[in-house]
């Protein structure tokens, strides 16, 4: 519908590129103008398919001046440094989940970005799925009063994809805590309005081979009461995708016939091997998925005064008090439309969303609560939350 479509700028060609391609590929309200990436071949399919200016540094992608923002998908550690140089350039900023590994580095990040009257979103994340959105209004409306509890589950096969050897080392952000929970915290916190007041978790790293969290689970309490439980395997047996019609985390139908496929692909495989089979799932070397349904992030449901709402990758199943009826969320037409919508929105209309710097904050602190938690076997106080915009107090 713009004429005047937001210049994109993109940090790092690896596999959360890959994921976002068919979302920038279908949306003319964006336009990926340059790139950085320290591999030539992905310099090479970017100039190839955008025709835009590639560089090896994001220090030379922030001094470009026909960049607007900036889409960081670079790895979780280097997150810091990029931010901070978009920020410094004047450049909006998206950048993927988590935030930050550190709580010190990711408050000089929104620090950073608030002092350069930029905004900063932190995304795609499952909180910005069509169905997380549609559940949050609803309970946002009143409709089916107040909202009381929350049951959050996924089982994947995450910790057995291809790998990165720092994914697998908690303390540089491997494991299931920084790269999933954030998602389920996310749509856990989007739905209960955002402040958690306290955690209670434990985890397992029960993988020798991969010695990190590949499982967790936590209750959290919210400031309005609501209670919440969060529960997550990367173990790569049971996959509760088949609780979600049999739809993938990204949309896409599951395909009969691959089960132990993550598991099988990673047998005799030293870690060189496995770093690099990671890269032929990156951009210029790997396949886009083919969605059909809206992303989800395994089973959720928020349970009301007057209904429980079960969120499917299309929409939400209404259980009422004498009822039950569905409630779509439309697909459509390309996967991750609303985290565009969110830089649109902040760039051209200077309106933030939810899942701002601050935001992504909270949800890593949560991220450490679950590890502290499970270390010292006691609840933990959270002290950065921040409400959704619905919650915050009108003046
Ligand atoms: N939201 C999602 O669905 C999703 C999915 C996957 C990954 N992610 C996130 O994306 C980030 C990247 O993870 P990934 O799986 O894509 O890793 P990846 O290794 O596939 O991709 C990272 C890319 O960054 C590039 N890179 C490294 N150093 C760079 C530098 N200095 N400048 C520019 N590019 C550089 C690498 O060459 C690589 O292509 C992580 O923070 C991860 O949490 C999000």
């Amino acid at each position: 519908m713009t004429s005047d479509p937001v210049r994109l700028g993109v940090a790092g060609l690896g596999r959360a590129f890959m994921l976002m391609v068919p979302t920038f590929d279908a949306d003319p309200r964006v336009k990926l103008v340059a790139a950085a990436a320290p591999r030539e071949e992905s310099r090479a399919a970017f100039v190839r398919d955008y025709g835009g200016a590639a560089y090896e540094t994001v220090e030379e992608l922030c001094a470009d001046p026909s960049v607007e923002a900036i889409y960081i998908a670079t790895p979780h550690q280097m997150h810091v440094d990029h931010v901070l140089a978009a920020a410094q350039a004047g450049k909006h900023i998206l950048v993927e989940k988590p935030l930050a590994i550190s709580m010190e580095d990711a408050e000089r990040m929104v620090r950073a970005a608030d002092e350069a009257g930029v905004h900063l979103i932190v995304g795609p994340s499952h909180s910005f799925d069509p169905p997380v959105d549609l559940a949050a209004r609803l309970i946002e409306s009143g409709e089916f009063g107040q909202l009381r509890m929350i049951q959050a589950l996924n089982y994947t096969d995450f910790l057995y994809r291809p790998r990165r050897p720092e994914e697998l080392r908690t303390e540089e952000g491997g494991g299931v805590l920084f790269s999933q929970a954030i998602h389920q915290i996310d749509v856990v916190r989007r739905l209960a309005g955002g402040m958690a007041k306290n955690i209670y978790a434990m985890t397992g790293a029960w993988d020798p081979k991969r010695p990190t969290e590949g499982a967790f689970t936590a209750l959290m309490s919210f400031e309005t009461g609501c209670i919440a439980n969060l529960t997550y395997s990367g173990y790569a047996h049971f996959d509760s995708d088949i609780w979600m019609n049999d739809v993938g985390e990204l949309g896409q139908p599951k395909k009969a016939g691959a089960y132990g496929g993550a598991r099988r692909a990673l047998m005799n495989l030293n870690p060189d091997d496995e770093a690099r089979l990671k890269t032929t799932r990156t951009f210029g070397s790997g396949t886009t998925i083919e969605a059909s349904h809206n992303e989800h992030f395994g089973p959720v449901i928020a349970l009301c005064d007057r209904a429980d709402l079960k969120l499917t990758p299309d929409g939400i199943e209404v259980f009422g008090d004498t009822e039950r009826h569905f409630i779509e969320a439309p697909f459509g037409p390309a996967p991750r439309r609303t985290v565009l919508d969110a830089v649109v929105d902040a760039v051209r209309n200077d309106t933030a969303p939810d899942q701002t710097g601050a935001w992504g904050l909270a949800s890593l602190e949560v991220c450490h609560a679950i590890l502290t938690s499970a270390a010292a076997g006691q609840p933990v106080d959270l002290q950065h939350q921040c409400r959704t915009k619905h919650e915050e107090p009108t003046e």
